[in-house]
Parts: structure tokens; C-alpha cells; sequence
């Protein structure tokens, strides 16, 4: 039986060159490199100088479209994964849709969904593709966290990093086994009852200003590792799958704990665990085509591997997706 798979054919990141070690952060707050590093993995992370989320979406954009080899006529859709847009209106998918020179026409959104919004927006092009409204898509998750942290919080401005990452996802067909390439299974999840437990508390309809990350670090910590973990089960369950045939578990990169503890979960050992979290820290809905642009970049992932995406952010929202470049 011959299928329609949404097939993942370039990836482009963008990190700003400005960079914060823990050291920096211990001249601004009470911390000190030997915590942030036990406690949470990361050692430096990347800070915009003046940069804005549609500036590093833009640069991530175009390297994605270079290594897919297309050219920017040829994308009906930009979706845009972030909670840090550069307006409250129009998206950013629309700013970068004219920057870009997409042709008259060409779907625009933004998703609102933290750090599982690249997921989520994979998730909808996904099956825009497999409906046959949309051939190629451009997927791009981007944050300038950096703008809505309180620099005097220590419990939340060690953790964060800005940058963007960003996927070209192009109709290809596929036979409708776990041998095709693309994407396999999605799964999405959302439980509005932990909405105060990680939020940006500004807003327009309530202070009219863009708020703080507040977060309510062990409850997140705890939902975390059994949420990436159930949804890869789930996803790797769908497609029919196993954990010992996947060759990568890439996991939101929020805490080096968190990320190790999913691993333990699925049984899978260290070396196929995907890390980031070190030198990006958590950059919410870029952390996931962040790493896998790196790594494909680099060429430790392939064409050909089996790879099980996770994330989970606020609301709390989470998901998975099973994924063979
Ligand atoms: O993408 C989803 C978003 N976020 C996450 O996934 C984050 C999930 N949560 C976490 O990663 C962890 O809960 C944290 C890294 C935020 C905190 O780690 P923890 O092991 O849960 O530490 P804690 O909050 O229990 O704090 C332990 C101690 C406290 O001191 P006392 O009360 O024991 O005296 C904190 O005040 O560490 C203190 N502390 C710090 N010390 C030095 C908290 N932040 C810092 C800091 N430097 N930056």
C-alpha cells in the first residue's frame, strides 16, 4: 500500500554568538558553576545581543532550506513554534514569509505550546502533508527567552538559552511500515490543570506586559521524566517499534537529570541519548531542531536512522514523534 510520509529533507540552526557561562551568571546572581553544572547539566548557553526570535528564526530558515536543496517558492507553509514572538500580531511565520520572498500565498502561523512547540508544530504539518493540502513545509521553533527571565531569580535564569532550529518537511510516499522514511507516528498531550505551575505571567488581556518565567522547578522535574518517556513509548508503540531498534532518543533538553532519566526509562544506553542541554541550556521550543540540526550537520545522525523526539513544556503540554531521516 502506497502512503503519503512527510519526510524531514534539511534542518538549520542559528545560536547567537554572544555566549553566558555559569561563571558569568555568578557575578549577576548567588550561583556558582558547581551547582548549575550538578544540578542541571549546563555549563554555557547562548544569549541574543539585540537579536529578535524572527532574526535567529531567519539565519536557522535559510541553512534549512539550503541543505534541503529546495528553493523558498517551493514552501506552501511556515509554522512557527515560540512564546517569544517579536509582536503579539502578526506571527513570526508571516514576518519571515516576506523576509524569506515566499511566494503569494504560503500558510503563515505561529503555535503557542512552550517547549513541546516544535513537536506540536510537526505534529499539524504532519498531517496537513498526509491530507494533501500542503507539499513542503518549513518548521521552525525559535526563542529569545533571554527577554522574559527575571535576572534576579536564580531559580529559573541559570536554565534558559535563545536560538532557532528549523526542519524542511516535504510530502514523499512510503509503504506504511516502520522501514519509511519520515515521519512514523505523532502523539500530542495537554493537562490544563498544571497551567500555573510553568508560565510566563505577563499577558495582553491581563497585565499587558510580556511577564516572567516563574516555574515550579520539582513539579516540572517530576511530570517531565514521565512525560517524554510514556509519549516516545507511545509513539515507538504506534509505528510498532521497540527501543533497542531506534537509534537516537532526542528528549527536550531542559535539565541533564531529566534527559538521563528518560533514557533509563526506555532502556536505551547513554550513547544514544542525544545532549545538548550543556552548551545550549534550555532553549523551549528550539532545543529539539537545534540538536537536530547539529548532530545532522556534523554527521553523527544519518540518513536512515530511526529517531524518537519528546518534549513537554507549559500548560503542561507534551508529545512525541517517531522520525526516519
Ligand atoms: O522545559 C520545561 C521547563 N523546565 C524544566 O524542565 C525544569 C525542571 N526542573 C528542574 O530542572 C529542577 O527542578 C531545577 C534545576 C529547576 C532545580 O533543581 P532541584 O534539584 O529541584 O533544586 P531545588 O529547586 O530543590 O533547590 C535546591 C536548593 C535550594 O536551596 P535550599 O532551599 O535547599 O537551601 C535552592 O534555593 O538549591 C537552591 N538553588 C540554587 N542554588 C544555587 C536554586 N537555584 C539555585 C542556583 N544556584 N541557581
Amino acid at each position: 500500500m502506497t502512503l503519503i510520509r512527510s519526510q524531514l529533507i534539511g534542518f538549520g540552526h542559528y545560536l547567537p554568538s554572544k555566549i553566558l557561562t555559569n561563571d558569568d551568571l555568578a557575578q549577576i546572581v548567588e550561583t556558582n558553576d558547581e551547582w548549575i553544572r550538578t544540578r542541571t547539566g549546563i555549563v554555557s548557553r547562548h544569549i541574543s545581543d539585540g537579536e529578535s526570535t524572527s532574526d535567529m528564526a531567519f539565519k536557522a530558515a535559510q541553512m534549512a532550506i539550503q541543505t534541503a536543496g529546495i528553493s523558498v517558492e517551493e514552501l506552501d507553509m511556515i509554522i512557527m513554534a515560540t512564546v517569544t514572538p517579536d509582536n503579539t500580531t502578526p506571527s513570526v511565520a508571516a514576518k519571515l514569509s516576506n523576509r524569506l520572498g515566499a511566494k503569494f500565498g504560503t500558510i503563515c502561523m505561529d503555535i503557542s505550546a512552550a517547549c513541546s512547540g516544535f513537536v506540536y508544530a510537526l505534529t499539524i504539518v504532519d498531517n496537513m502533508i498526509r491530507l494533501g493540502q500542503v507539499k513542503t513545509a518549513l518548521v521552525i521553533g525559535g526563542e529569545t527567552i533571554s527577554k522574559v527571565l527575571d535576572w534576579s531569580d536564580r531559580n529559573t535564569c541559570v536554565l534558559f538559552g535563545d536560538a532557532a532550529g528549523a526542519a524542511i518537511v516535504r510530502a514523499g510516499e512510503g509503504n506504511g511500515t516502520a522501514e519509511d522514511t519520515g515521519i512514523l507516528a505523532t502523539k500530542l498531550y495537554a493537562d490544563g490543570s498544571h497551567y500555573d505551575s510553568l508560565k510566563i505571567t505577563g499577558g495582553v488581556s491581563t497585565t499587558q506586559t510580556a511577564g516572567v518565567i516563574n516555574m515550579d522547578g520539582k513539579e516540572v522535574f517530576k511530570f517531565a521524566v514521565n512525560a517524554l518517556s510514556q509519549a516516545s513509548e507511545e509513539v515507538m508503540a504506534m509505528a510498532g517499534v521497540t527501543s533497542e531498534q531506534v537509534d537516537w532518543v532526542l528528549p527536550h533538553q531542559a535539565n541533564i537529570r531529566i534527559i538521563e532519566g528518560v533514557g533509563k526509562k526506555l532502556a536505551v544506553p547513554d550513547e544514544k541519548v542525544i545532549v545538548t542541554v550543556d552548551h545550549h541550556g534550555n532553549t523551549s521550543a528550539a532545543s529539539i531542531p537545534i540538536a537536530l540540526s547539529e548532530n545532522y550537520q556534523s554527521g553523527r545522525i544519518k540518513k536512515g536512522d530511526l529517531l524518537v523526539l519528546s518534549a513537554m513544556g507549559a500548560g503542561f503540554t507534551w508529545g512525541g514523534a517517531l522520525v526516519r531521516l
